[in-house]
């Protein structure tokens, strides 16, 4: 009787959505969090651990298949190709073809007509030339996938010690080399636009509300303006990879922010009217003293506690008595259960990659107290479906 009148309301709700109805992003991300819980009530025990077994095949079809070009090749066309069809215009073994379309048939990535041919799914748009999930799969592909097959390994041969040391990681045996991740990632050139993309366009994604809606910057920046009304605010973007953040803080329409993004030490230093790209290892003394804001966007988490800390104490040490230190980051509740899948995920990788770790309310507090330094405030979205984001206040003890 229950599983009747289940049916009957999905069988509706399929319905209505089969119309496009859905368009709004939080809605449909609450939507489709309860329908994975339901999707674990449904499934049979084997079921469930049947479908976390199997996963990699499945990612490692959709790598093959961006190789393939097929991505680049079938539409969305009603009519859609044959596989002998693909297989002609990549120059490819028809059979291979087949193979792989089965995959993304029943990854959801691509559709079989009734005349038995393949049309792609409209999300794989994002796999195409320039999408930025392609991005994501060559650097997943060739890093997560690298690395995580050799974490039970090195956990077992490291007696289950909890990763912490940032030179000797799951990284390093996976990878078989002595070179951080960091260093290793410079001198490969494909993985390292991959990155870059992906950080640019997993800001927007992964953490969809951005900091200035998080943090009060107009109400801060009045505060900064009130102490020394004559000079411009001056933000330091720490790490800033290609400085994708301060393209955020520039469009938040303050007009006098003088911003410097310390990127590594790669980045040629260059100048425009309102921001500085300076070239800068966080792991020296911060050369910019007593700016207003300092920021440090996704750093701390790439880093175990020893490092995180040497980062911290060249900030403090620039910092006066009016700076405050910006940390946007996941911080995970210190509430065990109020657990959010994604963040969960991250922690692995940061274990994997960095022997580092997404830090809890209180593992932050502590590493900041470590270092003399005070978390005033923690700022959070409103909402949040994806991840714990938030933004740490931080002010010299
Ligand atoms: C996870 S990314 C975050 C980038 C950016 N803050 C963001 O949120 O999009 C970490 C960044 O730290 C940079 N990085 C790593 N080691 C560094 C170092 N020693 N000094 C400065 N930047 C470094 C990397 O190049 C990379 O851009």
């Amino acid at each position: 009787m229950a599983a009747q009148l289940i049916l009957s309301v999905l069988l509706e709700a399929e319905k209505v959505l089969a119309g496009g109805l859905l368009t709004d992003p939080d809605q449909r991300e609450e939507l489709s969090q309860v329908c994975e819980r339901l999707c674990l009530q449904f499934h049979s025990p084997t079921r469930r651990l049947d479908d976390l077994s199997y996963r990699l095949p499945e990612l490692v079809a959709v790598k093959i298949a961006i190789d393939m070009g097929i991505f680049d090749t079938i539409s969305y066309d009603e009519a859609g190709l044959t596989a002998a069809s693909i297989a002609s215009t990549l120059g490819i073994d028809t059979l291979l073809v087949e193979r792989v379309m089965r995959y993304l048939v029943v990854s959801g990535l691509a559709h079989i007509t009734t005349t038995n041919t393949y049309k792609s799914d409209p999300c794989v748009k994002d796999f195409r030339q320039g999408g930025y999930m392609r991005d994501q799969m060559i650097f997943l592909h060739d890093v997560h996938y690298q690395v995580f097959p050799k974490l039970a390994d090195f956990l077992a041969e490291t007696k289950y010690r909890n990763p912490d040391d940032a030179d000797s990681a799951p990284f390093q045996m996976a990878m078989n080399t002595k070179e951080h991740f960091f260093e290793w990632l410079g001198k490969r050139e494909k993985q390292q636009e991959a990155f870059n993309c992906l950080m640019q366009t997993s800001r927007g994604r992964k953490y969809p509300v951005k900091w200035p809606e998080i943090f009060p910057v107009q109400k801060r920046l009045s505060h900064f303006r009130g102490v020394n009304a004559s000079k411009g605010i001056q933000y330091v973007d720490i790490g800033g990879g290609v400085g994708q953040e301060i393209e955020t803080l520039l469009d938040t329409d303050i007009p006098d922010v003088v911003a410097s993004s310390s990127l590594d030490e790669r980045v040629p230093s260059h100048e425009t009217q309102r921001f500085q790209l300076m070239g800068h290892d966080f792991f020296q003394p911060q050369p910019v003293k007593g700016a207003d804001f300092y920021f440090l966007g996704r750093i701390l988490h790439d880093w175990p506690d020893i490092q995180a800390r040497q980062i911290l104490s060249h900030i403090r040490d620039a910092m006066d008595e009016h700076s405050v230190l910006l940390v946007h980051d996941r911080v995970l509740s210190d509430v065990p259960n109020e657990i959010y899948p994604k963040d969960i995920q991250a922690d692995f990788i940061m274990m994997a990659i960095f022997a580092s770790l997404e830090r809890t309310e209180t593992q932050f507090r502590e590493l900041f107290e470590s270092v003399g330094l005070v978390l005033v405030q923690i700022w959070r979205p409103e909402r949040s479906f994806e991840s714990r984001q938030a933004v740490l206040e931080i002010m010299k003890t």
